[in-house]
């Protein structure tokens, strides 16, 4: 299998006001294949999120290697990451991110607008994914007018819009409630059926069994990576 994400000896640290840089992520190591459903999970504070923005390319290392799809990311510039978010990457966020005062079909083209697709191009796609994701009765609805887990739906599709192979999530079930959030990974695990590549970030036991591996950061440093089926640790 093909390797989609590869960190070497990621490090990240945020220089303080007074004394040493703040260390976040401490020597990270991992490689992630193709059609992968990866869990992370870990105590508040201990670098999930940095992690995956750092994976989302929205950050950048302080230092080590990152790698998609083999090419080297950590070291781009502005512009360069840019490019490989929009055609490889779809970012799911807790909150959804959805824009209140435009359409479904109009958020989910956010993404194509970027890629330089034409109104009606990107309308076409729009629709397709959230029929895809099973809101084709709702695109000219707006995100207040449906419900939580549906508005992630819609976050989801839009992520999925450019086709990337690699779909990172930060609690996406973050704020839903129980069944909703088994929805919302029941469509997950239909993704990563359909070839996706899943990483997403959770505080639930229950959630992370959806996915087939998880890793387990406690204070930036990795203590478990393994089938989640043989955790043992903080259950
Ligand atoms: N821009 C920043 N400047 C300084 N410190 C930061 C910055 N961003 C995050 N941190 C610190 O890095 C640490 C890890 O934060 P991060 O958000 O990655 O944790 P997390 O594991 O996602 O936590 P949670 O489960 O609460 O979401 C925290 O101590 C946080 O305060
Ligand atoms: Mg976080």
């Amino acid at each position: 299998m093909a390797k989609v994400i590869e960190v070497e000896h990621l490090y990240k640290s945020y220089p303080m006001v007074v004394g040493e840089p703040y260390s976040v992520l401490k020597d990270i190591n991992f490689s992630i294949n193709e059609g992968e459903f990866v869990a992370i999970m870990g105590p508040s504070g201990s670098g999930k999120s940095t992690l995956m923005n750092t994976l989302g390319c929205l950050d950048t290392p302080t230092s080590g290697v990152y790698k998609i799809g083999g090419e080297v990311v950590s070291g781009m510039n502005d512009d360069e990451l840019a490019n490989i978010r929009s055609s490889k990457i779809g970012f799911v966020f807790q909150g959804f991110n959805l824009l209140m005062k435009r359409s479904l079909l109009d958020n989910v083209s956010i993404p194509l607008i970027y890629a330089g697709y034409g109104l009606e191009a990107q309308h076409e796609r729009a629709k397709v994914m959230l029929e895809h994701v099973g809101l084709g009765n709702f695109i000219e609805r707006f995100p207040n007018q449906i419900s939580g887990g549906m508005q992630q739906r819609v976050a989801i599709a839009r992520a999925l819009v450019n086709h990337p192979k690699i779909i990172l999530a930060d609690e996406p079930t973050g704020n839903l409630d129980t069944k909703t959030s088994i929805e919302i990974m029941k469509l997950f695990q239909e993704l990563n059926a359909e070839g996706k590549t899943i990483v997403l970030v959770t505080h639930e036991p229950d959630i992370a069994e959806y996915a087939k591996r998880l890793i387990y950061i406690i204070d930036g440093v990795v203590h478990y990576d393994g089938p989640v089926s043989e955790f043992k640790g903080k259950k």
